[in-house]
C-alpha cells in the first residue's frame, strides 16, 4: 500500500516491525527498488540495498550499533546517513526515511521510483 508523503516522495509499506529482528537486515523489492530494511540501535533504517563500492546487497552483511557491513571487502555504513566509515568504499549509500505505523514499516521512497501502486513488499 502507497500513501503520497512529502512532494516528490511516497510512503510505501515494508513490512512489519515485529518481523524484523533487532541487529538484522532484509532485502525488500519496493517498487522495482533493492531496499536494505535494517533494525538496530533501536530504530529502524532503509537504505539502497547496493553496497556503493562493488554493488553486492548490504542486507547480506553484518549489522550492528547502528551500521552494516558489507560482507565483500568490509566497509561499514551508517544506517542513519548511509556514509560509509572507511574504505574501501568512499561514496554514501541513499538512505530513505522511515516510520512506523501501527507496527507497519513505511518507507519515504522517490516518487519516480514509486509510479507503480502495487509497490509494497514484506521482508522475507
Ligand atoms: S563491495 Fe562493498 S566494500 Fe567492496
Amino acid at each position: 500500500m502507497a500513501e503520497q508523503a512529502a512532494a516528490g516522495l511516497l510512503w510505501v509499506t515494508a513490512g512489519r516491525l515485529d518481523e524484523l529482528t533487532p541487529d538484522s537486515a532484509v532485502r525488500v523489492d519496493l517498487a522495482g527498488l533493492p531496499v536494505c530494511l535494517a533494525r538496530s540501535a533501536g530504530a529502524v533504517h532503509a537504505l539502497l540495498d547496493e553496497c556503493s563500492h562493488g554493488q553486492v546487497a548490504l542486507s547480506e552483511g553484518d549489522v550492528e550499533d547502528g551500521y552494516v557491513e558489507c560482507w565483500l571487502h568490509g566497509s561499514r555504513f551508517d544506517l542513519t546517513s548511509g556514509v560509509p566509515t572507511g574504505p574501501p568504499a568512499t561514496v554514501p549509500v541513499p538512505v530513505y526515511a522511515v516510520r512506523i505505523t501501527d507496527g507497519e514499516i513505511q518507507v519515504a521512497l522517490p516518487a519516480p521510483a514509486t509510479d507503480i501502486e502495487t509497490a509494497a513488499g514484506t521482508p522475507s
